[in-house]
C-alpha cells in the first residue's frame, strides 16, 4: 500500500459504510486519521478499529451541514494533530424519503439532498482548502461522487445532479488552487453494500436485488469499501503527486446505467399494462 507515514487526514462520515472502508485504508497506510460524523458510536467504534491497527485517531462529532460545525473539526484536527493533509469528503447519501420520480420531486427532497451532497462537501472543501493555504505546503481533497454523478439517475435525480456539480466543482477547484500545492480529485464508487444497506429493509438486503445487480458488473461481484478506500490512500499519497481535477470511476467496469435500465423496463411494464387495460375497457 501507499505510504501516508505522518500525514493527518480528515474523513467526513468516516465512522459507517464507504467512509469507515476510507478511514480503515489510510490507517493500514500510516496515516492519523480524524473521523467525523453525527454519531458517536459508530466513531468511537472506528476509532477502536484504527487504534488496534497501530493508528492514531479522534472521533469528532461533526455535522457537515453547519459552517460552525465545520470549522470545530478543522480546530479539533489542528488541536490534536498540527495540521490537515488530506481532506475526503465521504458524507452524503439519499434517503429512502427523497427517492421518487422527478415529476413529483418536492422543494425539501430536492433541499435535503442537494445540500448535503453538493452545498456541504463544497463549503467542507474550501475550509480545507483554506487551511492547506494557511499551512502553505498544499495538500489533497477527495471528494467522494457516485457513478451517478454521469448517468442517468431515475428515482433519484436530484442525487445525481448533486453528485455532477461536486465533479464539475472538483474540476474547478483543482484549477483555482493548483499553485497551492492543492490537489482536489473525486472518486466516483458503482455500488457498495454497506452496513446499512443489507440490513434487513435496507436497498440492497434482498439476494435476489444483490444477484441482478452484481450480473451487470465485468468483474462479476459488488464493490467493498476497501475497494474505495485503497483509491482514496492512493490519492492522498505522494505518489498521487500530478493526479488532480479529475474523477475516478470506481465500478468493478460497471459504467452501464444500471437503475437507468432498470427503470427503463419498469416503464416498459407500466405502459404494456395500461395498454392492456385500455383495451380490455374499449
Ligand atoms: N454505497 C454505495 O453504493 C455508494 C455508491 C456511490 C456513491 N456513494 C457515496 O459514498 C458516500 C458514503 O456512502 P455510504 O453508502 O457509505 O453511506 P452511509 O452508509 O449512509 O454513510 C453515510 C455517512 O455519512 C455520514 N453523514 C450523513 N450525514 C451527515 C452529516 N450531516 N454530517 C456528518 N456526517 C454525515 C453518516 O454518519 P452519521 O449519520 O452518523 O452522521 C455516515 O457515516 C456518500 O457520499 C455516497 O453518496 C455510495
Amino acid at each position: 500500500m501507499f505510504d501516508l507515514t505522518g500525514k493527518t487526514i480528515v474523513v467526513t462520515g468516516g465512522g459507517r459504510g464507504i467512509g469507515r472502508g476510507i478511514s480503515r485504508s489510510m490507517a493500514k497506510c500510516g496515516a492519523s486519521v480524524v473521523v467525523a460524523g453525527r454519531s458517536e458510536a459508530p466513531l468511537l467504534d472506528t476509532i477502536a478499529e484504527l487504534e488496534a491497527l497501530g493508528a492514531r485517531a479522534i472521533a469528532v462529532p461533526t455535522d457537515i451541514t453547519s459552517s460552525d460545525s465545520i470549522a470545530a473539526l478543522v480546530q479539533a484536527t489542528l488541536a490534536e494533530f498540527g495540521s490537515i493533509d488530506c481532506w475526503v469528503n465521504n458524507a452524503g447519501s439519499a434517503n429512502a424519503s427523497d427517492v421518487g420520480p422527478l415529476i413529483d420531486l418536492d422543494e425539501a427532497q430536492w433541499d435535503v439532498v442537494v445540500d448535503l451532497n453538493l452545498k456541504w462537501t463544497f463549503f467542507a472543501a474550501q475550509a480545507a482548502a483554506r487551511q492547506m493555504v494557511t499551512q502553505g505546503y498544499g495538500g489533497s481533497i477527495i471528494n467522494i461522487s457516485s457513478r451517478s454523478g454521469s448517468q442517468p439517475c431515475p428515482m433519484t435525480g436530484q442525487y445525481g445532479a448533486a453528485k455532477a456539480g461536486v465533479e464539475s466543482l472538483t474540476a474547478t477547484a483543482a484549477a483555482e488552487w493548483g499553485h497551492h500545492g492543492i490537489r482536489v480529485n473525486a472518486v466516483a464508487p458503482g455500488l457498495v453494500p454497506t452496513e446499512e444497506s443489507l440490513a434487513p429493509g435496507g436497498s440492497m438486503s434482498k439476494p435476489s436485488r444483490r444477484a441482478r445487480q452484481v450480473a451487470s458488473v465485468p468483474m462479476r461481484r459488488l464493490g467493498t469499501v476497501d475497494d474505495i478506500g485503497a483509491v482514496c490512500a492512493f490519492l492522498a499519497s505522494d505518489e498521487a503527486a500530478w493526479t488532480t481535477g479529475e474523477t475516478i470511476q470506481v465500478t468493478g467496469g460497471s459504467r452501464i446505467p444500471v437503475g437507468y435500465l432498470t427503470y427503463m423496463h419498469h416503464i416498459t411494464e407500466q405502459l404494456a399494462a395500461e395498454q392492456e387495460a385500455g383495451g380490455h375497457n374499449g
